[in-house]
């Protein structure tokens, strides 16, 4: 068993589930940069440490993830594919072992995309998904611009990325984001012990069997992925996305007119 000490992701391993926690509730556990590195390094040591079978990537029974911490964003934005969040979106779109994820409550932006990487999705039933990239200026990223049209269909993906509406537990549920939806305070738990079951099976044949089923889509994803990410540095640098941040910071509502 080990557990690491930096408070907002929390580390621990036991019985060959690593669990990953987002542990930033005050901020509603935005994604800051250095967050972004404890979490590619965690799963960059999931990937070399023979004692790790399953990881589960959770936050609180209240709060998933705010997505980007949009300050955090301004002050050290991602504008090379070397950035801690492209690090950690190649480190989970890659991840060969199995990755057992619970949701409940927000769900923002990298908060939803990083669940096309997970392989098993629990959720409460107060989940709300949102990909709200276009309000802010941004394309998508984590490949999502290809993966929610294959998952959802083009219309339901239109809304969420194009409208950036949200969505709630039932919906990603019907659209197969999710596997099963439970009462909050009962979604960490099950995770867990879905993924107590995955690291009891044989390691190499659950691999290979992940690789398989990914294969048609590997090299699509990181390929959208890098694509994503060049025009996502780039527009972080733009009118919109400054204007969008701006209204965030000074907690109005964003002016696109003429932009
Ligand atoms: N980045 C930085 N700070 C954030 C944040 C983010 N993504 N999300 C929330 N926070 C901060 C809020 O500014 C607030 O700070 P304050 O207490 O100093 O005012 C604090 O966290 C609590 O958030 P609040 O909005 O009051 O919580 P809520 O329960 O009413 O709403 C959310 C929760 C997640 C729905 C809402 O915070 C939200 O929409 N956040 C922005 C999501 C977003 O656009 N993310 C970017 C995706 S790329």
């Amino acid at each position: 068993m080990s557990t690491s000490t930096f408070s907002d992701i929390l580390t621990h391993t036991d019985t060959g589930v690593m669990t990953l926690t987002l542990n930033r509730v005050a901020r509603k556990n935005s994604i800051t940069a250095a967050m972004y590195d404890a979490l590619a390094d965690a799963l960059e040591a999931a990937l070399h440490d023979p004692a790790v079978r399953a990881v589960v990537i959770q936050g609180h029974e209240t709060v998933f993830s705010a997505g980007n911490d949009i300050g955090d964003f301004l002050d050290q934005p991602p504008t090379s594919l070397d950035a801690p969040v492209f690090r950690f979106l190649r480190g989970i779109s890659t991840f060969p072992k199995p990755i057992v994820a619970s949701v409940c409550g927000p769900a923002v932006g990298i908060g939803t995309t990083m669940l096309f990487h997970c392989d098993l999705v629990y959720a409460g039933d107060n989940a709300a998904f949102s990909m709200p990239f276009v309000n802010l200026g941004l394309c998508p990223e984590a490949a999502s611009s290809f993966l929610a049209p294959q998952l959802m269909g083009y219309a339901r993906a239109a809304e969420a990325l194009l409208l950036g509406e949200p969505f709630m537990a039932e919906a990603a549920l019907e659209m197969g984001l999710i596997n099963r939806i439970v009462p909050p305070g009962e979604a960490n738990a099950l995770a867990q012990r879905q993924a107590l079951k995955l690291a009891a099976k044989p390691l190499s044949v659950v691999m290979e069997t992940k690789r398989l089923m990914k294969k048609g889509n590997a090299g699509l994803v990181a390929e959208r992925m890098a694509e994503e990410g060049v025009s996502f540095g780039r527009m972080l640098q733009e009118p919109a996305a400054r204007e969008a941040f701006g209204a965030f910071m000074e907690k109005r509502r964003p002016d696109f007119s003429g932009l």
